[in-house]
């Protein structure tokens, strides 16, 4: 094996967020301006350094469009984290996270670390959803939180990596 650890992130969040984006970002290094919606799962994976130990981090992928979404079931099945992810610049992104921490509370794993992300911070002018009201939020159910830009690659790696830390 080629890691001493292997764990399991699950993103999630409405469609045209930005979540295929922030893992292409984070394990490819790479951001595309018209990306396509998902269509059941996708997979990406990166393997990063910790206290000597090395980490791999397996993130799944799915639609946030309910008609193409892969059964729920098995994409939280073991999962060690989440990623749950809005768009700053989408109100509406932000008001369906309730539904997704909902999602994450009955479907998830036991013990599955959640961390709540603002997505297309490079767009503040575009702004709905102010940084506040985000912390707010997370604070509220307890999780860590931290607004991102897949395509400035800003905290695009801090959101990922903080998390795979925190399992560890
Ligand atoms: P589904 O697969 O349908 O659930 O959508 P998704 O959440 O995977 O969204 P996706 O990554 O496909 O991005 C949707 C659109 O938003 C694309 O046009 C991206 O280029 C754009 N986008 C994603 N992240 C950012 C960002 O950080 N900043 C800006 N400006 N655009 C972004
Ligand atoms: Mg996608």
């Amino acid at each position: 094996m080629d890691c001493d650890v292997l764990y399991k992130v699950v993103v999630i969040g409405d469609s045209g967020v930005g979540k295929s984006n922030l893992i292409t970002r984070f394990t490819q290094g790479k951001f595309s301006k018209d990306s396509k919606p998902t269509i059941g799962v996708e997979f990406g994976a990166k393997t990063i350094e910790h206290e000597g130990i090395t980490i791999k981090g397996q993130i799944w992928d799915t639609a946030g469009q309910e008609r193409f979404r892969a059964i729920s079931a098995a994409y939280y099945r073991g999962a060690n984290g989440a990623l749950i992810v809005y768009d700053i610049t989408n109100q509406e992104t932000f008001n369906n996270l309730n539904k997704w921490f909902k999602e994450i509370e009955n479907q998830g794993e036991n013990g599955c670390l959640n961390v709540l992300v603002g997505n297309k911070c490079d767009l503040d002018h575009l702004r709905q959803v102010q940084t506040e009201d985000g912390r707010t939020f997370a604070e509220k159910h307890n999780v860590s939180f931290m607004e991102t830009s897949a395509q400035d690659n800003t905290n695009v790696d801090l959101a990922f990596t903080s998390l795979l830390k925190e399992i560890y």
